[in-house]
């Protein structure tokens, strides 16, 4: 299977964590392509855990559908998006029971995966709890990477074991496409910033088939759901957006995509910004931050074209002014070029020779496509 992009999509668990249902996941694949996120860009839609049974079928030892939430089983419900020109994907864990304390995979991999298959899924996400004591986790991983293809079905593999044991050095062996390198994220401006600078150094090994996965994002949550806490603003989903952009990350919404607002909408949907993302090469942005405020980081991406990602972050609480020297990216005064800069937000043109000054409000940031320009 090849997955030559970072794979977009929708996932339950940010805003209904166990409160999932066939009615639910039709609704919100319904909006998936009224809110224009198909044609965006987006394929899959996920439900995460808690989706099952608490106890496998006696008789045959598979995982159930709970009949209370999806009473259909869930084969109706990869067929109804499928239906809609979208793919499926599901959950599971490497442990003996998920997270949310449902059955998991451990020791029926071979079994799960055959059975995800027959109901048509196309993409699993494979948890980390209650991983048996002295069982070595990058084995399971492993072993689901295999059933996973034995399965006689293409199914993207994404791995979810939170950055445990250097899982960035391991990962691309077992056959995983994307794999989950912090804990879970919350909806406030915090854990984004903690969780983007954490990977900042780690994303050398992110590319095309395994792309480093830092969570699903809170944008549009505004603090509802399960990881709502504090919610955050919209210069906050901005830079959250842009940065896993930045990043070329997997774009997961997990908000209620029955109800985004409009900035929401525009800012998922933007189309820059998802060519940053999915830009073929997927490189890492080279990252420099202001000399005296650590809070102002800049992020310049080489992108396939030709053309290049320049972004400025307010990491902190107050309005600033921030600067880049274009030398740090490989471009010194000599060379003769300046760099043309077109804003991804508002189409603001600009061109900047060496360097380039602005103000950026706390929490928000300001991208660039930029373009040399012979002098
Ligand atoms: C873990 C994962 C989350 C989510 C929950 C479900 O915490 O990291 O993304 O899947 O389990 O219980």
């Amino acid at each position: 299977m090849l997955v030559n992009k970072p794979p977009m999509g929708w996932n339950t668990w940010n805003t209904f964590g166990h409160e999932i249902s066939d009615a639910l996941v039709r609704e919100s694949t319904d909006a998936f392509v009224e809110q224009g996120l198909k044609d965006a860009g987006y394929q899959y839609v996920v439900i995460d855990d808690c989706w099952s049974k608490k106890v496998r079928d006696p008789e045959t030892d598979r995982l159930v559908a709970e009949p209370a939430k999806f009473p259909e089983g869930m084969k109706a419900v990869a067929d109804y998006v499928h239906g809609k020109g979208l793919k499926f994907g599901m959950y599971s864990c490497a442990g003996q029971r998920t997270c949310g304390d449902y059955p998991g995979s451990f020791d029926h991999e071979f079994l799960d995966a055959e059975t995800f298959a027959s109901w048509g899924v196309d993409f699993l996400k494979y948890d980390f709890c209650y991983k048996p004591v002295g069982v070595d986790g990058q084995l399971l991983y492993r072993r689901m990477g295999m059933a996973l293809r034995a399965s006689g079905r293409d199914i993207l593999f994404s791995a979810c074991n939170w950055g445990s044991d250097d899982v960035w050095s391991w990962i691309r062996s077992t056959g995983a496409h994307m794999y989950r390198s912090t804990g879970d994220i919350f909806d406030n401006p915090e854990s984004y910033r903690k969780i983007a600078l954490s990977q900042l150094h780690k994303l050398g090994t992110s590319a095309p088939q395994c792309f480093n996965d830092v969570d699903m994002l809170t944008v549009g949550m505004y603090g509802k759901g399960l990881v709502g806490t504090t919610g955050c603003n919209d210069a906050d989903y901005r830079s959250q957006f842009a940065l896993w952009c930045m990043y070329s990350a997997p774009l997961m919404l997990g908000c209620d995509i029955r109800r985004m607002n409009a900035q929401t909408r525009a800012l998922v949907t933007n189309r820059d910004l998802i060519r940053i993302d999915q830009d073929a090469e997927a490189r890492p942005p080279i990252a420099t931050f202001h000399p005296w405020n650590e809070k102002l980081m800049t992020l310049f991406k080489h992108l396939d074209d030709g053309s290049y990602a320049l972004g400025f972050f307010n990491l902190g609480e107050e309005d600033a002014e921030t600067f880049a020297t274009f030398s740090d990216f490989g471009l010194p005064a000599a060379a003769g070029y300046d760099l043309a800069l077109e804003s991804v937000f508002d189409g603001e043109r600009l061109v900047s020779r060496e360097y380039l000054r602005l103000n950026v409000p706390a929490h928000d940031c300001r991208v660039y496509i930029a373009r040399l320009q012979k002098r």
